[in-house]
């Protein structure tokens, strides 16, 4: 890929604001020199399950459908779902690979360190939404190109949070577990269930999945907010029927429910510690499926376990996968999952497109869509910086 005059004018922006000497900074800028390329998945492994669905690409077994096609390029494709501590298959194929592919169900935590260590590292390819798990200054600094499949799972995540609070609102877990274990107690569960129907429901970050949830609430005839740093277009928010609350501590205490649509970043990790739950309404019902680090994961524990808040949803933990200690496993009134909601078949599918598209416009030296971009130029993208 030649350096564009845009890009050209982005090194000089940040060489000048004396960051990181330029010579390294640019040292690994994107481009797909002729050749053989070692690319390397980091995908959850689906053992027995594999062979049960076609269309299951997701997994080490599926590996994104992309390996003939890749092979029959030439290129090397190792796929591994090893990839933690010194002596992991990841760790062997560090020093020389030129692309990692990583998704956020099963993610390659890709630190400085490790960084450091890949001298032909050029693309960190985020098979998925949410590249968190990658160290994004450092990658920044050594001139990598980070992106992701911006949008391919946006449905698939936005439906799960459609599903996450009607299952807290209704109490509806403590009545199938009564199912299945042969009790009937109508009182245990009726106690605490309510119609959604009249309830405020605020969307902390209302992007692509903050959107298509507000969308999906407006017929539930909710009353609807959103924060975000940046207000919808008049027209938009008319349509979707939401009040922007620009500040968000004053929004929290309006709201019977909270779901959380903000990418983990400097500024949003630790977001809800003990301090700003408390200004929550009491018995809130809080839904996360952006990532677990945005929410301290103690207070939420403890606050589940006081009442403060009256359940708590989601499939995003930190680290993941999760130890078997996690006190989420263990706090009442949790609707939690390992972490599913944006890895249904469909969105595999779609994702699994976009890295073939992407990693297609990497060896032909073209530019990846404008959105998908994480960190380019040395660059992070604007809500992550
Ligand atoms: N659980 C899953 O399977 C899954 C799948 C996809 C995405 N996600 C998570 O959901 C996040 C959101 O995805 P998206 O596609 O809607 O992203 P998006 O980029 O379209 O939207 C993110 C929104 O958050 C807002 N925002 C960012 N920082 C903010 C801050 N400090 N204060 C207020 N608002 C802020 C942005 O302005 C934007 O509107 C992802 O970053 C990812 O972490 C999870």
């Amino acid at each position: 890929m030649g350096m564009t005059s845009a890009a050209m004018s982005a090194l000089k922006t940040f060489a000048s604001s004396g960051s990181t000497p330029l010579s390294s900074t640019f040292s690994r800028h994107l481009h797909a020199s002729a050749g053989s390329k070692k690319i390397v998945g980091v995908f959850y492994k689906a053992n027995e399950y594999a062979a049960m669905n076609p269309s299951f690409v997701g997994c080490v077994e599926g590996a994104l459908g992309i390996r003939e096609w890749l092979e029959s390029q030439g290129h090397q494709y190792i796929v591994a779902d090893d990839k933690e501590g010194p002596n992991c298959e990841l760790e062997k194929h560090i020093p020389d690979l030129h692309v990692l592919i990583s998704t956020p169900f099963h993610p390659a935590y890709v630190t400085a360190e490790r960084i450091k260590k890949a001298k032909n590292l050029q693309l960190l390819l985020t098979a998925g939404i949410g590249s968190d798990h990658i160290d994004l200054n450092a990658a920044a600094a050594a001139g990598l190109t980070v992106a992701e499949i911006t949008g391919s799972n946006t449905v698939s995540v936005a439906e799960d949070e459609m599903l996450r609070i009607l299952v807290l609102v209704r109490n509806f877990l403590p009545g199938h577990h009564q199912a299945i274990s042969g009790e009937w107690n109508v009182a245990a569960i009726a106690h605490r269930a309510y119609d959604l129907e009249g309830k405020t429901v605020g969307t902390v970050g209302a992007g692509r999945i903050g959107r298509l949830l507000l969308q999906r609430l407006k017929p539930f005839n909710c009353n609807l907010l959103y924060h975000d740093r940046l207000k919808m277009d008049p027209e938009l928010e008319k349509q979707i029927g939401a009040k922007f609350e620009e500040d968000l501590d004053a929004m929290l205490p309006k709201c019977d429910i909270i779901v959380i649509n903000m990418p983990l970043t400097d500024k949003t990790r630790g977001l809800f510690d003990k301090d700003r739950i408390a200004k929550c309404k009491k018995g809130v019902l809080i839904v996360n499926n952006a990532r677990g680090a945005i929410m301290d994961t103690q207070a939420v524990a403890d606050a589940c376990n006081s009442g403060q808040i009256g359940g708590y949803g989601g499939d995003v933990w930190h680290p993941q996968p999760s130890p078997k200690d996690h006190p989420w496993r263990y706090m009442p009134n949790n609707a939690m999952t390992p972490h599913i909601s944006g890895t249904t078949i469909d969105a595999q599918l779609r994702y699994a497109a976009g890295v073939k598209d992407m990693l297609e416009r990497y060896f032909k030296g073209e530019e990846f869509p404008a959105q998908n971009y994480i960190v380019k130029e040395g660059k992070l993208a604007s809500q992550y910086q």
